[in-house]
């Protein structure tokens, strides 16, 4: 989502900014998650939390930063080498160590800690810790996953996306780690945003501002960004109770972003794309729990049993450009491409294997295809706000946002067109980047409109945590113009089944043999630290069906 759809000065937010920004000193006091973190002694050399992720059957990488001695800040290359004990244990008190081991860091990866503790057993739960310089950090738990022939009763996992610090605070993240149920949390991209304080915020306010005060551009930067973000108090408590399994989107180097630049980059003035993106790369390597090292390959797939794969996918690195508008040219391309043509045949095996019954996809954009009616051509780069004005019902026409498959057409056609020919049941894509929750079916022939025939999938996307919606960018109270906009794109693509385009949160996703469930949970107020999360719907796909139908009620 591009956030020029949200004009406000430059000069009006930062003042703004300095009203209203408080910090993170208050953020921790305000919103005192401590109910919900694991036990454990806090110290400033562990001053970012433990994570884990991507859980194999017998392993999972553990994560930390170390901050050794004061010079050793974020970004800054200064402080000493320093050793980091680490420590598995099967109960919390830490009296069964199963898998211990030390890793020395330093500036060279800003003093993170990253390892692949092995060795461990399939679907079993565990926690962990680390020492350094005397201090023991927060105790963080995890969960192996099942063996790959496991028959599983049952999956439950965190499904989020797009968390503008700036936009609010992160109680989505401390809702869910209250959770005593998820296996696991799927973070399909946004984790953080490039942004300055005052481009990208809260409507026309800045809740929390962001650090370094200036867009990330450099090493130094991204990874002072990252930093920032593994202080907040709720985000680090989610990641302490369950493994994550995350991918990228554009906000992790820069918006839009594609193989060869981003729409918020400029070449030269802000260096070179090739230079600001392996930048980006190495921080996220470096702060996240995920098996990744810059230079590598992010997309993989992980196995739950015979009951699911998760395919995450990288649609940033390797995708063509942008089209220009949703009529240019460039779009019947049969050759353009969002996955890379590696990726691609990665993701089509992955569909096609008959091993697994749930084929879920960590996909970071949007695969349904959302088509403007005809006429509305020449508004189309005001993106959805033009839709306000819609006619209902009319129908034909062009797609609304070219930064998703729609742009990509020739691959999508490829991708459904497998699904169809091969019979393939149970696939469900897992989608974020759009601040909307949507319960899409996947048409056969997406090159036809209107759209008929078969569902040969479906799309469950989770809403933001906290960046802008529709409602944000017109300015309209919540449930209102947004909600004439939301019954137009129903009526014109009726594969829409659910839609809500105003509300922040997050989703919950159960697997069982019988079916898959989402649950949206949203926020009563993004920019209140006590916001309570209510429940707002339930979908649900019977297994074999490639159909979403309202659940009856919320996941037990
Ligand atoms: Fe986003």
């Amino acid at each position: 989502m591009t956030p020029s759809e949200v004009q406000l000065s430059r000069r009006r937010a930062l003042q703004l900014a300095a009203a209203t920004g408080t910090g993170l000193a208050a953020a921790a006091a305000t919103t005192g998650s401590a109910s919900a973190t694991p036990p454990g002694r806090r110290s400033p050399v562990f001053g970012h939390g433990v994570a884990s992720g991507d859980p194999l059957p017998r392993s999972v990488v553990l994560w930390t930063r170390v901050t050794p001695t004061p010079a050793a800040t974020p970004g800054s290359g200064q402080g000493p080498a320093a050793d980091v004990e680490w420590e598995v244990a099967a109960d919390p008190g830490f009296r069964r160590i199963v898998r211990r081991g030390s890793v020395r860091t330093g500036p060279a990866r800003d003093h993170t800690v990253k390892v692949d503790a092995d060795g461990l057993s399939p679907a079993t739960g565990y926690w962990y810790r680390f020492r350094c310089a005397g201090a023991l950090s927060a105790v963080g738990r995890t969960r192996t996953a099942p063996a790959a022939d496991a028959t599983v009763p049952r999956l439950r996992m965190a499904v989020v996306s797009c968390a503008n610090l700036q936009a609010g605070w992160f109680t989505a993240y401390r809702h869910l780690a209250a959770r005593s149920d998820l296996d696991l949390v799927v973070h399909l991209g946004d984790y953080l945003y490039e942004y300055a304080p005052g481009e990208y915020q809260a409507r026309d306010v800045v809740v929390r501002p962001h650090d370094p005060a200036t867009e990330i551009v450099s090493l130094s930067d991204y990874r002072r960004r990252h930093a920032q973000y593994k202080t907040d108090p709720d985000l680090q408590a989610l990641h302490a109770v369950a493994p994550w399994v995350v991918t990228w989107d554009d906000h992790e180097s820069a918006n839009d972003a594609w193989s060869g630049g981003a729409e918020n980059h400029t070449e030269g003035a802000e260096g070179a794309w090739r230079a600001r993106r392996a930048a980006a790369q190495q921080a996220y390597a470096e702060w996240m729990p995920v098996r990744y090292e810059a230079g590598g390959q992010l997309y993989r797939r992980l196995r739950f049993g015979r009951l699911a794969s998760l395919s995450m996918l990288d649609l940033r690195s390797h995708r063509d450009q942008q089209a220009s508008s949703p009529v240019d040219p460039a779009l019947d391309d049969p050759s353009r491409t969002i996955a890379g043509p590696e990726q691609l045949q990665f993701l089509l095996d992955g569909l096609a294997d008959q091993q697994v019954q749930w084929k879920l996809v960590g996909n970071p954009v949007m695969i349904a295809p959302v088509r403007f009616p005809s006429g509305l051509e020449s508004r189309a780069a005001e993106g959805v706000a033009a839709l306000v004005d819609l006619p209902v019902p009319p129908v034909a026409g062009v797609p609304y946002n070219v930064d998703q498959w729609d742009g990509y057409p020739a691959e999508r056609a490829a991708v459904l067109g497998h699904l169809r020919d091969r019979g393939i049941r149970d696939a469900v894509f897992l989608t974020g980047d759009i601040h909307s929750g949507w319960a899409n079916e996947l048409p056969a022939d997406p090159s036809t409109y209107p759209l008929t025939g078969d569902s040969v999938g479906v799309e469950l996307v989770c809403t933001s945590v906290t960046s802008d919606n529709l409602d944000d960018i017109l300015g309209t109270p919540p449930r209102t113009a947004s909600a004439a906009v939301e019954t137009a794109v129903k009526v014109n693509n009726p594969h829409v089944k659910y839609l809500d385009f105003d509300s922040h949160g997050f989703s919950v996703l159960e697997l069982t043999e019988a079916g898959a469930q989402m649950d949206w949970f949203v926020l009563t107020d993004r920019t209140d630290p006590r916001a309570a999360a209510v429940w707002s719907t339930s979908w649900r796909v019977p297994a074999g069906s490639s159909r979403v139908e309202r659940a009856a009620g919320r996941l037990r």
